[in-house]
């Protein structure tokens, strides 16, 4: 039942899923009621970060302290890693230092080798190709405005990325309607595609943002240009034009329907301001739960079983 690693959502079972939702919620009312949860007294989480990062790093460094355990931050700036050693040294040193690996890279075969090569829990801080922490915490999100994932749909309007990867494998196994809107050239990965066969009519990918947003519960959007991408910047500008969520697209939605963005936004870009500042509570909401969400993730992985 207790997964080893969290690579990407597809390597876990909904149950698995839906148990480390409810340790997230368990944490989160543990915590605002001031109960102690050293659920990883004495271990060490090796942090290491090829990319920038606010959330991330600061829901894993708070969150690993409030556990009882000591985060420690490794920019691949200063560590052998970014002077070429290889991840396969890199995964066997640390397995004998540390407790745990969160890394935030660009390939996901970096991840997948820290995990064949190193002895420890290694969790996805962001690929390009996943991001399946920032999920859990959607996923919790939703659950706390709508009651359940169950029956419930998540549009996804933007660029076919890591996001919406996640949010795609993480939606439909979590009983969600997952619908898909993004230009034909930016799809989400083929392998993720593949997947979502298999829920039929639960799955939805369009060119067009207006049917994808019809009967949504969570309207969901990301930037149009993903770190490592910044040179692209001008030409997906012009690429995704009318993929904005705006007043028009959230008109489509159903009563109730929630914004999340994983954040950080560009107002007037992917998201209106008067789109994202009407769903700030629900946005704000969702990035506090980065840090319930990412501390059950650690006591999945990390802990006593
Ligand atoms: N959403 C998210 O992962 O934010 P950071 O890039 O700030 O970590
Ligand atoms: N798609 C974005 C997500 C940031 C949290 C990126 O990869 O930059």
């Amino acid at each position: 039942m207790k997964p080893k690693h969290l690579l990407k959502l597809s390597d876990w079972s909904t149950e698995q899923i839906n148990a480390t939702l409810d340790l997230a919620d368990k944490l989160k009312k543990e915590l605002k009621a001031g109960i102690p949860h050293p659920l990883l007294k004495g271990k060490t989480l090796g942090m290491i970060f090829e990319k920038s990062s606010t959330r991330t790093r600061v829901s894993f460094e708070v969150g690993m302290t409030q556990l009882g355990g000591y985060p420690l931050f490794l920019s691949s700036a200063d560590l052998q890693i970014g002077r070429g050693e290889p991840v396969q040294d890199t995964a066997r040193v640390l397995s004998r230092f540390l407790d745990g690996i969160m890394i935030r890279t660009f390939a996901q075969q970096e991840v997948e080798d820290l995990a064949k090569y190193g002895s420890i829990p290694i969790i996805n801080g962001l690929t390009d190709y996943c991001h399946p922490c920032q999920v859990l915490a959607d996923l919790q999100t939703i659950r706390e405005y709508h009651g359940t994932t169950v029956g419930k749909t998540l549009c996804f309007i933007g660029d076919g990325n890591n996001m919406a990867n996640s949010l795609i494998v993480g939606g439909l196994k979590t009983g969600m309607n997952v619908h898909i809107a993004c230009p034909k050239a930016y799809q989400p990965a083929a392998d993720v595609l593949e997947f979502a066969k298999a829920y039929g009519d639960h799955f939805l990918l369009t060119d067009s943002p207006r049917e994808a947003a019809q009967g949504a519960d969570a309207v969901y959007t990301d930037v149009w240009a993903s770190m490592g991408q910044e040179s692209e910047k001008a030409q997906r500008e012009l690429d995704f034009a009318g993929y904005q969520v705006n007043s028009d697209i959230m008109a489509r939605t159903n009563p109730g329907c929630i914004v999340l963005h994983c954040l950080p936004a560009h107002r007037g870009e992917e998201i209106t301001a008067q789109v994202f500042e009407a769903h700030a509570n629900e946005i704000f909401d969702e990035a506090e739960n980065r840090l319930h969400a990412q501390k059950a993730v650690m006591v999945m992985v990390m802990g006593e079983a």
